[in-house]
C-alpha cells in the first residue's frame, strides 16, 4: 500500500557536479589531467567531446542557479579547479579573474538560497604536477594540494558554510593506476596505487587541519564512492574476498577519514605482501588528528565479488585477493553498465550507523545516466524521464527507512542538476534533472526537475513501502 515517505523539513534537496564537467575552460591559467587527456587524445572521449565549454557554467551560472531554484533544489555542490584559481602551483597564489568568479558564483548561489558544498577536487590535478613530480605518488604534491586549500580557504572559507577535499579518491588510484580507464591509464600498478591512496588521505588530511585551525565557523568533509562488497555466497572464501574488497576500495578511504586509522585487515596483508605505502608517524598523526566533520556518499552500484580464481604473481594487484563476481539475474542500468540495486544505500546508511559512531552523512551523489534521452521528448519539447523519478524513488524509500532508524543523515543529492560532461564518456549517459542542448546551451526542465520540485515542497512522496524487503 502506498505511504508518504517522509523526510525531515531542513533536509538537503539538490545536486552535485564539479568545476571541470561544467566550467569550460575560458579563461583557466594551467590545464588539469582531464583536459590535458582530451587535448592530447580526443578519440578516447565519446563523439570526440571534450571540457572545453563543458555546459558554460563559466558564463551561464546566473542562469543556472535560478533554475535550480525552481525545481526546488536547497543546496548544491560543486568544486574549485586548482588549475584555475592558482596562479602559481607552487606558492599557491590565487589568480584574480578566478576568485573574481568564484565570489560571485558563491554570492549567485547565497541570493537563490542554495546551501553550497565546495569541494577541493574532482579527479583534476594540475597537469604540470603529474609530469614534473609523478602527480599523487608524490609527497610535494601533497603539500602544493594543502597551499591550495588554504588559499581556498583564505579566499572564500568566510562565505562557504560546507566544504568538502577530495570527490571520489578511490576513483584515482582505482581508475589510474590499477584497471586504466582514467589519465594517466596505468594498467596493474598496485604499488603505486597503494602509495596514491595513502597520499590522498594524507592530502585531505592536511587540508582539514588548515581549515579547523582557520576557525571559520564552517563543516569540512570529504565524499567518498562506496561500493558495498556483496559476496557470492556464505562460503568462507567468498566472505574473506567481500571482507578484502570491503576494506581495499571502501574502508581505506572511511576509516582515516572518521576514525584517522587505516583497516588492519588491508594493513596486514599490505605489510604481509611488502607492498605497504611509504608514511612516516608524523604522517599518521596527521592523519590521526584530523578527522572530518561530516562525510558525503556517493553511491551508484554495488561490488559483487567472489573468492579469487587467479594466481598471485606478477605485480601486487588487489585483484589477488578478490575476483568480480558476474551476478545472475541483476537489475542493470545497460547504459552505464552499472547494476542498480536500491538496497545498498540502507546498508551504507546501517553500516556508517554501527561502525562509523553515526558520524553525519549525505548521500552526495545518486543517479541514473542515460544515452539517447533525446527520444524521450515529448510534442512540448520535455523530457518525459519516469525511469529516473522511479531511480530516485526506490533509492529515497530505503534512505528513508534507514533514517526512520537513526541514521544520521541530513541530505540527498542527485548527480546531476544539469546534463554534465563526464570523464570519457562526455555527454554519452545524460543525469541531469536539466537537459542541455550542446549546440545552443539551451537548458529544459525534465519531468524528474519538475518531480524534484514537488518532494521538496511536501517533503516526501507516496510510496509502496512494501516493497522494502
Ligand atoms: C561519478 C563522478 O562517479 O560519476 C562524476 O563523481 C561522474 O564525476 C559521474 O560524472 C557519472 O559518470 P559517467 O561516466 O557515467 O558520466
Amino acid at each position: 500500500m502506498e505511504q508518504k515517505v517522509q523526510f525531515p523539513e531542513n533536509f538537503w534537496w539538490g545536486a552535485a557536479t564539479s568545476g571541470p564537467q561544467t566550467e569550460g575552460w575560458f579563461e583557466k591559467r594551467h590545464e588539469n589531467v582531464m583536459d590535458y587527456w582530451y587535448r592530447t587524445r580526443r578519440n578516447d572521449f565519446f563523439n570526440g567531446v571534450g571540457p572545453d565549454v563543458a555546459s558554460d557554467f563559466y558564463h551561464k551560472y546566473k542562469e543556472d542557479f535560478a533554475m535550480m531554484k525552481q525545481i526546488g533544489m536547497n543546496s548544491f555542490r560543486t568544486s574549485i579547479q586548482w588549475s584555475r584559481l592558482i596562479k602559481d602551483l607552487e606558492t599557491g597564489e590565487p589568480d584574480e579573474d578566478a576568485v573574481a568568479f568564484y565570489k560571485d558564483v558563491i554570492a549567485e548561489a547565497k541570493k537563490n538560497g542554495i546551501i553550497l558544498v565546495m569541494n577541493l577536487h574532482h579527479f583534476d590535478l594540475p597537469i604540470e604536477l603529474f609530469k614534473k613530480y609523478g602527480g599523487w605518488e608524490s609527497k610535494h604534491v601533497v603539500d602544493l594540494f594543502a597551499k591550495f586549500a588554504r588559499t581556498a580557504f583564505e579566499c572564500f572559507g568566510k562565505d562557504v558554510p560546507y566544504w568538502t577535499t577530495f570527490n571520489e579518491p578511490m576513483v584515482i588510484p582505482e581508475a589510474g593506476y590499477l584497471f586504466g580507464f582514467h589519465y594517466p591509464k596505468y594498467i596493474g600498478k598496485g604499488k603505486e596505487a597503494v602509495q596514491v591512496i595513502f597520499n590522498l588521505n594524507l592530502a585531505s588530511a592536511k587540508a582539514v587541519e588548515i581549515y579547523h585551525s582557520m576557525d571559520l565557523g564552517g563543516e569540512i568533509g570529504i565524499i567518498m564512492n562506496l561500493t558495498p562488497a556483496y559476496p557470492r555466497s556464505d562460503s568462507k572464501e567468498d566472505r574473506e574476498a567481500a571482507a578484502f574488497a570491503d576494506a581495499f576500495f571502501n574502508y581505506s578511504f572511511v576509516d582515516p577519514a572518521v576514525n584517522g586509522t587505516f583497516p588492519a585487515l588491508l594493513t596486514d596483508i599490505l605489510k604481509k605482501d611488502h607492498v605497504l605505502w611509504d608514511a612516516d608517524e608524523k604522517e599518521l598523526e596527521t592523519i590521526r588528528n584530523n578527522t572530518v566533520d561530516f562525510i558525503g556518499v556517493n553511491y551508484y552500484q554495488p561490488k559483487r565479488v567472489k573468492a579469487p580464481e587467479g594466481k598471485q604473481e606478477g605485480e601486487w594487484m588487489p585483484t589477488w585477493y578478490y575476483d568480480e563476481y558476474d551476478m545472475p539475474g541483476k537489475r542493470m542500468n545497460p547504459y552505464r553498465g552499472w547494476e542498480i540495486y536500491p538496497k545498498a544505500i540502507y546498508d551504507i546508511a546501517k553500516n556508517i550507523q554501527n561502525n562509523y559512531h553515526n558520524v553525519k552523512w549525505f548521500i552526495s551523489e545518486n543517479g541514473m545516466g542515460v544515452e539517447g534521452e533525446e527520444k524521450y521528448r515529448d510534442e512540448n519539447g520535455n523530457i518525459q524521464d519516469d525511469y529516473r523519478i522511479d531511480f530516485y524513488k526506490e533509492h529515497l524509500a530505503w534512505l528513508n527507512k534507514a533514517i526512520q532508524e537513526g541514521s544520521n543523515c541530513f541530505g540527498y543529492h542527485a548527480w546531476t542538476a544539469f546534463d554534465c560532461w563526464s570523464w570519457n564518456n562526455a555527454y554519452k549517459n545524460r543525469y541531469g534533472f536539466i537537459a542541455v542542448d550542446l549546440n545552443d546551451q539551451k537548458r529544459t526542465i525534465k519531468k524528474s526537475g519538475h518531480w524534484l520540485k514537488q518532494v521538496t515542497e511536501d517533503h516526501g512522496f507516496l510510496y509502496d513501502t512494501d516493497q522494502l524487503k
